[in-house]
C-alpha cells in the first residue's frame, strides 16, 4: 500500500507556484491577487479561509480578506462582488460556503466575474466543465486529479466510483474523471448495493461526509482510495474512509488529514495563477494537468 502524501504534493505545486509568481512579477509588475469572502462566524469557515489567506501571501499573491458580519443582506454582499469584479488587482474571488440561510448561494455565484471565479462554481463554469472546456475548476476535486497524477495512478479506462453527488466535489469530480476517459458510477444515498458497485472500483473516492462509511469490505483489492471526507468526531478529525482496515487493501490510499485537504488550498493558488495569466494573456499549463503523464489524445476520442 502505498501512502498518498497530500502535504508533500502540494508543497511541491506551492513552490512551483511561487517561483512563477516571482517571475511573473519581475516581467511585469504585477502578481495574481486573491479575493475570498466570508460571511458570519463559522469556526470551521473562517479556519479555511485563513489558511487560505495564509498561502496566499506565502506564494507571493496579494490577498484581499472580506470578512463580513452574520446579517449582511444578499444585495450587500452582490454590491461587493460586484466591486470585487471591477478591481484589476483582484484576478480571483472565492466566496466561502456555506453561506448563512437568508442568502441564496446560487444567486451570489451567478453574481461572479466567471473569469475570476477561482472555485469554479458558476454555472458558466460548470456548463464548461460539462463540456470538458473549462480553464477553472473546482479545486478539491482537480487538485484529486493532481494526486492521481502525481502518483502516475492511470484514469483512462478504468473503472471510478464516486461516492456523494455535491456541487463542491462530487459532481465535478464525476466530470473530471470522465474527461480523463475513466468509466464513472457517481453513488449517493438513493443507491441501492452500494458494496457491489464500490468492490469494481479502481479508484475510489469517497465525499459523502459519513465517518468511516467505506470499509474495507466495499474495496477491491489495489484499488486507489481518496478520502474526502473531514468530520469532526470526539475532536478528531475523521474521514469518509475506515483507514485502518482499508489501508490493508488498497493499492493507494490519502490520510485524513494531510491527503486531500492541503490539495484544495493548492489547487485554489494555481486557479488564481491561470486566471490571471488568462487575464493577461499568458500562455501557460491548465492547472489541472502539471504531473499528468497520461498520452491520450483528446481529439481523437470518442
Ligand atoms: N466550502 C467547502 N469547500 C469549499 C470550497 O472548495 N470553496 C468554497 N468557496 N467553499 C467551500
Amino acid at each position: 500500500m502505498i501512502l498518498i502524501d497530500g502535504k508533500k504534493v502540494s508543497a511541491e505545486i506551492r513552490n512551483r507556484l511561487t517561483k512563477e509568481t516571482a517571475e511573473l512579477k519581475s516581467k511585469t509588475g504585477c502578481a495574481p491577487g486573491l479575493a475570498t469572502v466570508l460571511v458570519g462566524e463559522d469556526p470551521a469557515s473562517a479556519a479555511y479561509v485563513r489558511i487560505k489567506n495564509k498561502v496566499c501571501a506565502e506564494v507571493g499573491f496579494q490577498s484581499f480578506e472580506q470578512n463580513l458580519p452574520a446579517e449582511t443582506t444578499e444585495a450587500q454582499l452582490i454590491d461587493l462582488i460586484n466591486e470585487l469584479n471591477r478591481n484589476d488587482a483582484v484576478n480571483g474571488i472565492l466566496v466561502q460556503l456555506p453561506l448563512p440561510n437568508h442568502i441564496d448561494p446560487q444567486k451570489i455565484l451567478l453574481s461572479l466575474d466567471p473569469g475570476k471565479d477561482v472555485d469554479g462554481f458558476h454555472p458558466i463554469n460548470v456548463g464548461k466543465l460539462v463540456l470538458g472546456d473549462a480553464l477553472l475548476t473546482p479545486c478539491t476535486p482537480t487538485g484529486i486529479i493532481t494526486l492521481l497524477d502525481y502518483y502516475d495512478i492511470k484514469i483512462a479506462g478504468k473503472h471510478a466510483v464516486v461516492l456523494g453527488r455535491s456541487n463542491i466535489v462530487g459532481r465535478p469530480m464525476a466530470n473530471l474523471l470522465l474527461q480523463r476517459h475513466a468509466t464513472v458510477t457517481t453513488c449517493h444515498s438513493q443507491t441501492v448495493g452500494l458494496e457491489q458497485i464500490t468492490r469494481q472500483a479502481d479508484i475510489l473516492i469517497a465525499a459523502v461526509g459519513r465517518p468511516h462509511l467505506l470499509t474495507s469490505s466495499m474495496v477491491k483489492k489495489g484499488a486507489a482510495v481518496i478520502d474526502v471526507g473531514i468530520t469532526r468526531v470526539d475532536g478528531k478529525l475523521t474521514g469518509d474512509v475506515d483507514f485502518v482496515s482499508v489501508s490493508e487493501k488498497a493499492g493507494f490510499i490519502t490520510p485524513v488529514p494531510g491527503g486531500v485537504g492541503p490539495m484544495t488550498v493548492a489547487q485554489l493558488m494555481a486557479n488564481t495563477l491561470q486566471a490571471f495569466k488568462a487575464r493577461n494573456n499568458f500562455a501557460g499549463e491548465v492547472g489541472s494537468q502539471i504531473f499528468r503523464r497520461e498520452e491520450e489524445d483528446e481529439a481523437k476520442v470518442v
